[in-house]
Order: C-alpha cells, then sequence, then structure tokens
C-alpha cells in the first residue's frame, strides 16, 4: 500500500476493549479505552470469563466511538488491526472475529497484530525510534528483553523464569489488601514510603545472561507482610514502607538485567543507540527514572512512550499493522487464528 494509510486498531486481548484510529504519518486521530476494571473489582483479578462477555457487549460502541471521534465513516478506514494473541483466548476471538467480520462486509485488509508487537512498536508511533533497539517489555503477563531489527524480526535474549514483573506488583499489591491493578497504587504508596526500611532478595541480578526472576521477592514479600500483621505492626507506615522497599528492588532487577541486556544486544547491533521500555510497568514514574539513569551509564538512550500509550490500547494495534504493511508483510487472510500464546520471536501465522 502506498500513499498516507488510515487504519482501525482492535484490542481485546485482557481487561481493556479498546478501539483506535491511526494515520500512517503517525497522527492519532481517536484512542478509546473502555476498561474493565468495574466488572473485575470484586475478584482482584480479570476474571477470563466476565471479561469475554464485557468485550462482547461494548466492542461495537467502541469502534463507532472511535469513528466517530476519527470523523470518519468504517468505508473511510484502509485497513483493520486486531489483537490475535497472545491473551484471553475468548477476549481475543471477539476483537479478531469483529475485525474478520468488517474485513470481509468493507473489503479491507485485515492485518492480525501480536499484542507483543504492539507495545514493542508504541515508541516509533510516539518518538521515531530508529531500528534496531533493544526492547524492555516489562506487563502483567510478560517479562522480556528482545533485540527489535524490523517489524516482525525479535530475538528473545531474556525472559523470566516465573512471573511477570507486572504480576509481582498486582501480587504485592493483593497481599497488602490494596485492590487491583497494583502497579499505580504501589506506586503511588511507594512516593510516601522508606525504600531502605525492608531489604528484598534480588534473584540473578549478577549473573551472566538477561533472564528475570521474581518468585523469591514475591515471596519474601509475603513473610514480612505475614510478619508484620501477626505483630499488629502493619500501619501505613509499614505498608509504604513495604512498597517503596519492593518497587526499589524491582528497580535494581530490572536495571541490572537490562544493563545485561546492552551488552549482549550491543555485540549483535554496535550501531544501536536505543532502549525502549514498553508494556504497563513501563508507565511507572521511579522506575522510568531510574533505568533511565542506568541506560545513560551504558551510552544509551531510554525511550518510553507517554503513559497512556503504555497500558493496553488500540492505537499500539492499528500502529502496528501500519508498520507491518508499511515493511511490505503482507496481510493476513480470513482464516488467521486467534491464539492464547503467541512468542514475539515466532512468525509463523
Ligand atoms: O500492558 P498491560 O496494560 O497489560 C498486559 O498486557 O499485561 O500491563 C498491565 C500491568 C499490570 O500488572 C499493572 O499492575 C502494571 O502493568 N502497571 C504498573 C503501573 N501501571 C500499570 N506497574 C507499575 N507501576 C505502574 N504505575
Ligand atoms: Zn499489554
Amino acid at each position: 500500500m502506498t500513499g498516507k494509510m488510515r487504519i482501525l486498531g482492535i484490542e481485546s486481548s485482557c481487561d481493556e476493549t479498546a478501539a483506535a484510529v491511526i494515520s500512517s504519518d503517525r497522527q492519532i486521530l481517536s484512542n478509546v479505552v473502555r476498561s474493565q476494571l468495574k466488572e473485575h473489582a470484586a475478584y482482584g483479578g480479570v476474571v477470563p470469563e466476565i471479561a469475554s462477555r464485557a468485550h462482547i457487549m461494548h466492542v461495537e460502541q467502541v469502534i463507532l466511538q472511535a469513528l466517530r471521534d476519527a470523523d470518519m465513516t468504517a468505508r473511510d478506514i484502509d485497513a483493520i488491526a486486531a489483537t490475535a494473541g497472545p491473551g484471553l483466548i475468548g477476549g481475543v476471538i471477539v476483537g479478531l472475529m469483529t475485525a474478520k467480520g468488517m474485513a470481509l462486509a468493507l473489503n479491507k485488509p485485515l492485518v492480525a497484530v501480536n499484542h507483543l508487537e504492539g507495545h514493542a512498536l508504541t515508541s516509533r508511533l510516539t518518538n521515531d525510534v530508529p531500528f534496531p533497539f533493544l526492547l524492555l517489555l516489562v506487563s502483567g503477563g510478560h517479562c522480556q528483553i528482545l533485540s527489535v531489527a524490523d517489524p516482525g524480526q525479535y530475538r528473545i535474549l531474556g525472559k523470566t523464569l516465573d512471573d511477570a514483573v507486572g504480576e509481582a506488583f498486582d501480587k504485592t499489591a493483593k497481599m497488602l489488601g490494596l485492590g487491583y491493578p497494583g502497579g499505580p497504587v504501589i506506586e503511588k504508596m511507594a512516593a510516601q514510603g522508606n525504600p531502605e526500611r525492608f531489604t528484598f532478595p534480588q534473584p540473578l541480578v549478577g549473573r551472566e545472561g538477561c533472564d528475570f526472576s521474581f518468585s523469591g521477592l514475591k515471596t519474601s514479600v509475603l513473610r514480612t507482610v505475614e510478619h508484620l500483621r501477626e505483630q499488629s505492626a502493619l500501619d501505613d507506615t509499614a505498608a509504604h514502607d513495604v512498597c517503596a522497599s519492593f518497587q526499589a528492588t524491582c528497580g535494581t532487577i530490572l536495571a541490572d538485567r537490562m544493563t545485561q541486556g546492552i551488552r549482549m544486544f550491543k555485540q549483535m547491533h554496535p550501531e544501536g543507540k536505543h532502549v525502549v521500555v514498553a508494556g504497563g510497568v513501563a508507565a511507572n514514574h521511579y522506575l522510568r527514572a531510574y533505568l533511565g539513569n542506568a541506560c545513560e551509564r551504558s551510552g544509551m538512550e531510554l525511550v518510553a512512550p507517554p503513559m497512556k500509550l503504555c497500558t493496553d490500547n488500540a492505537a499500539m494495534i492499528a500502529w502496528a499493522g501500519i508498520e507491518r504493511l508499511n515493511a511490505g508483510l503482507p496481510a493476513d487472510g480470513l482464516d488467521v487464528t486467534p491464539r492464547a500464546r503467541w512468542p514475539l520471536d515466532n512468525n509463523t501465522r
């Protein structure tokens, strides 16, 4: 496809129903995100069945709103991009089937987008970051370091052996009775706490490679919280201090692993100058600043998308669709399958 393209993106892989229209000259013409926080609040986490049903209920309205905000009708769209995985399969099916229906009815190309590729390429939409770059992908379901050479060309250098870092934030918040999602509330609590009060383990720090591990940290936080409770010492100050100490430990772990990743990346791509941090956890101000400093010490520049494009949205899905078409990658057939699992370095469709 040549000339300016306008593409509709649809995202439904977790607990946000989202639609957006993006143009190939990097304009965000609309970006609608309907969060399901209220539906899941009572359960302390995302309930897949409830998520699927909420996506079905709202996907059409969200798409229509995105088109209205962009001042367009469906016919004006040049292509439709939808998350085809990885994620909660019920939700992925809803978004992808809706996209297929629209592609068929409107006779427009369909692009099946890997949700992680959406996170990976957002910084090119907002900051025009050149390839190749090192990607630190930190979300609720993923924690990985990848080298990105082009759209569709990802190499995983390291990944978590157990929990994702966002999951550790969510579980820590749950232990403290702070609700879901944990990231934003822990960040707020941590701002008033003493990060040096508790010493938590830093799994894999100082080791070869750039894999991650968070389960030892999680268990240690749990023991600390239980101990404070037994002593009736879990007051506001203690809760703030647990959050601050936990967040600082995450910073140390992520910075150490990222620095290792940079070393590996430089051997493959000496010309690469950028590290991109993406995914929900990249919305954390403390971690952004901490990782930014660590990058500088390694002679690299950290790029993080604006906060609202860090957590799940459809602008990133639409943009990934544009990048794929611009790179000459083929559109997908209507038989493309939704996937619960889909590693970013797996290019089969
Ligand atoms: O990318 P995302 O919206 O969904 C997934 O694909 O997982 O990421 C959600 C994750 C949750 O675990 C949430 O607690 C975390 O991102 N998160 C944060 C912050 N905002 C969201 N973690 C730390 N600090 C934040 N400010
Ligand atoms: Zn995500």
